[in-house]
C-alpha cells in the first residue's frame, strides 16, 4: 500500500493570500447535484455565535429554480492563517422551504455494504463510548476531528506518510458542506497508517473495558478499527491519481475504447513488489522461456513515472486485458476500486484486509477468487476459465464495474460517512467539546494555501453545495443467521473455484 520513494515532497503549504480563487470543474459536479425547479430550497440562516455567518452568493431569501443555483466559491482573501475561515461563506443549514410528505418521494436505500457499519460500531452498542476510550484511541493517531455545532477542528498529533492526512481532512469537511446541519457533534481519532491497531483481544471477558475507538483505513477478522474512506477518494497527489469521481468517469470512457473480447487474453498486474511478500511471490507467475501461467506482470517504479509525468500509470489507458490481478500490499489497497473499474474480471488474491465497501464484493458474482498460497496455478486456471467462458467472464468483469460504479460513486461514499459518523456520533456519552489545541478547519484553510496537485485535487473534489437531496436511507443490521448465510456462501464460492482448480490440475497431469 505505502508506495515508497516520494517521500513528503511537494508538501510546503504557502500562506501567502491568493485572491479571487477562480473555482474548477465546480460546473459538471453541481449538474448532478443541484435543485431543481420542483425542490423548493432555501438556504438556512446564519450561525448564531459561530465565528462566520452563513450567506450565498444569490439572494438567501429566495426559493431557489434552475436558474438560481446555489454554490459556494471559496473566499481566500484573508490569507492569514488563523482568521482565513472568516471569509468562509457556506449556509450553517439547509432545508426544504415547504416539505410536503406526501409528494416527497422516498429516500432511496443505501447499498449493503453500508450494514457493516453496524458491525464496525457494534463493539461500543452496550457501553457506549466515553472521552477515556476516545482519549486512548488518541495513543496512535495522527490526528483528532472535532466537530462541534456545524464546525470542525483539527487537532495534530503527527503528521501522516504523504498527504493521507490532509485529503482525509479534506473529505470530512467536502461531507460538512454536502450535507450543512445534519452532521452532529462528534470527537474523533483517525490514524493514517496501514494496518490495524486494535486487537480483538480488547473485548475477552465481561469486565473487560471496551476497546478505544480508532478510524482508519481497513481492518481484518482480527481488529477492530473503525474502517473510513481513505484518502484517494479525493486524489493521490504524489502519484498523480485525481479524485474518484472524474477517475471513475475517465474509467467509464475508457472502457468503451476496448471491447472485453478484443482485450489480451491475459492476466495483468503492475504495481510495488517490495511492499508485501505476496507480491514478490506473485512475479514468480510472470511469463518466461519455460512457464506461461497467463499472467504478464509489471513492476512499478515511481521514481521513473514521477520524471516520465506518469504517463505510464494513466489508469484508464491500463484497462485493455480481460484480466487484471489485485493483491494486498502492506494492507489493503487503494488500487481496487481503479481495478475493478477496469470492465476486466478482477482476479482477486485472497486478502485478508477490507476496506470499508470490500465486504459487498461477491465471489464469481463480482469477481474470481485467487489463492494465495497457489497464485500461479490459480491465475492459469481463472485466465483458462475465461477464455473458454467468454460470456460469463465478461459478465463478471461488468458487475464489479457496477459495483464501483453505481455502489461506489462519490454520492455513496459522502452517505457512508454520513451514516457512519451519525451513528458514531450517537454513540458518545459526552457533549465533544473543542480541545484546546486545536484549530479551526475550514475548505478555505486547507485549499486557499494549497500548490500544485494538491490544490487541483482540492477543486476537482470540492463540494460546490449543499446536496438537495438528503442522504439513502441505512438499511437495518445483519440479523446473525443473514450475517452467517452470507458468510457462508462467500465461503461456498471459493471453494468451488478450489474444487475446480483441483479438478483441472488433476485432468492435466492425466493428459499432458
Ligand atoms: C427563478 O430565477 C429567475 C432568475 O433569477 C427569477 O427571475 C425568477 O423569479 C425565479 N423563479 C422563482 C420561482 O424563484
Ligand atoms: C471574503 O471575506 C471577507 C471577510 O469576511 C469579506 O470582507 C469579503 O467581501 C469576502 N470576499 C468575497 C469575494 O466574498
Ligand atoms: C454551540 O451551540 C450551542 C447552542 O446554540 C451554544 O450554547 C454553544 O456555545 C455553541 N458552541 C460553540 C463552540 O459555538
Ligand atoms: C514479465 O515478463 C514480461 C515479458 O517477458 C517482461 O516484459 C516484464 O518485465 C516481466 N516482469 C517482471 C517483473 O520481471
Amino acid at each position: 500500500m505505502r508506495e515508497p520513494g516520494l517521500g513528503k515532497n511537494n508538501l510546503g503549504r504557502s500562506s501567502v493570500a491568493i485572491l479571487f480563487l477562480v473555482l474548477l470543474c465546480i460546473g459538471a459536479f453541481l449538474t448532478t447535484h443541484l435543485l431543481d425547479s420542483s425542490s423548493n430550497l432555501i438556504p438556512g440562516s446564519s450561525r448564531q455565535g459561530s465565528t462566520f455567518s452563513a450567506k450565498t452568493s444569490k439572494t438567501p431569501e429566495e426559493p431557489l429554480n434552475q436558474s438560481n443555483k446555489l454554490e459556494f466559491q471559496l473566499n481566500c482573501s484573508l490569507g492569514d492563517e488563523t482568521r482565513i475561515c472568516l471569509g468562509s461563506y457556506y449556509p450553517s443549514k439547509f432545508m426544504l422551504q415547504n416539505p410536503d410528505p406526501s409528494s416527497s418521494t422516498p429516500q432511496s436505500m443505501c447499498p449493503d455494504y453500508f450494514r457493516w457499519i453496524h458491525e464496525d460500531l457494534s463493539p461500543w452498542r452496550e457501553t457506549g463510548i466515553t472521552e477515556e476510550m476516545v482519549r486512548m484511541a488518541g495513543r496512535t493517531a495522527n490526528f483528532r476531528f472535532v466537530v462541534v455545532n456545524g464546525t470542525a477542528y483539527l487537532e495534530t498529533f503527527d503528521r501522516s506518510f504523504q498527504t493521507r492526512d490532509v485529503f482525509s481532512q479534506w473529505g470530512i469537511l467536502q461531507l460538512l458542506r454536502r450535507y450543512p446541519g445534519k452532521i452532529p457533534d462528534l470527537d474523533l481519532m483517525f490514524d493514517c497508517d496501514d494496518s490495524p491497531v486494535v486487537r480483538k483481544e480488547f473485548q475477552r471477558g465481561p469486565d473487560a473495558p471496551p476497546p478505544p475507538p480508532v478510524f482508519r483505513y481497513c481492518k481484518d477478522d482480527a481488529t477492530l478499527d473503525i474502517v473510513f474512506p481513505d484518502w484517494s477518494f479525493w486524489g493521490w497527489a504524489e502519484i498523480d491519481t485525481r479524485p474518484w469521481a472524474p477517475l471513475l468517469k475517465e474509467m467509464k470512457d475508457g472502457n468503451k475504447r476496448s471491447k472485453w473480447k478484443d482485450r489480451k487474453p491475459y492476466a495483468y498486474w503492475k504495481g510495488n513488489p517490495h511492499v508485501a511478500e505476496g507480491r514478490v511471490d506473485l512475479l514468480k507467475c510472470n511469463v518466461s522461456d519455460k512457464e506461461d501461467w497467463n499472467a504478464r506482470l509489471y513492476v512499478q517504479d515511481w521514481n521513473k513515472e514521477q520524471e516520465q509525468g506518469y504517463k505510464e500509470s494513466v489508469l484508464a489507458d491500463q484497462c485493455v486485458h480481460r484480466y487484471k490481478i489485485y493483491i494486498e500490499g502492506s494492507a489493503w489497497s487503494v488500487s481496487q476500486k481503479n481495478i475493478l473499474a477496469c470492465d476486466s474480471v478482477t482476479l482477486l488474491v485472497k486478502p485478508q484486509y477490507y476496506e470499508f465497501f470490500s465486504r459487498g464484493l461477491m465471489p464469481l458474482q463480482h469477481y474470481w477468487p485467487i489463492r494465495a498460497d497457489d497464485k500461479c496455478r490459480s491465475i492459469k486456471h481463472a485466465v483458462e476459465w475465461g477464455n473458454d467462458n467468454e460470456k460469463q467472464a465478461e459478465e463478471i468483469g461488468k458487475a464489479g464495474s457496477s459495483f464501483v460504479q453505481e455502489e461506489l460513486k462519490m454520492d455513496y461514499v459522502y452517505d457512508y460517512m454520513f451514516h457512519l459518523l451519525s451513528q458514531y456520533a450517537k454513540l458518545l456519552k459526552y457533549k465533544p467539546s473543542i480541545p484546546p489545541k486545536a484549530i479551526e478547519l475550514c475548505s478555505e484553510s486547507m485549499a486557499c494555501p494549497a500548490q500544485a496537485l494538491e490544490k487541483k485535487f482540492m477543486m476537482e473534489s470540492m463540494v460546490g453545495g449543499p446536496s438537495s437531496e438528503a442522504p439513502c436511507t441505512m438499511p437495518p443490521p445483519y440479523d446473525p443467521a443473514a450475517l452467517h448465510s452470507i458468510l457462508e456462501e462467500k465461503q461456498n464460492s471459493i471453494q468451488l473455484v478450489e474444487e475446480w482448480e483441483k479438478q483441472h490440475g488433476d485432468g492435466e497431469r492425466k493428459h499432458p
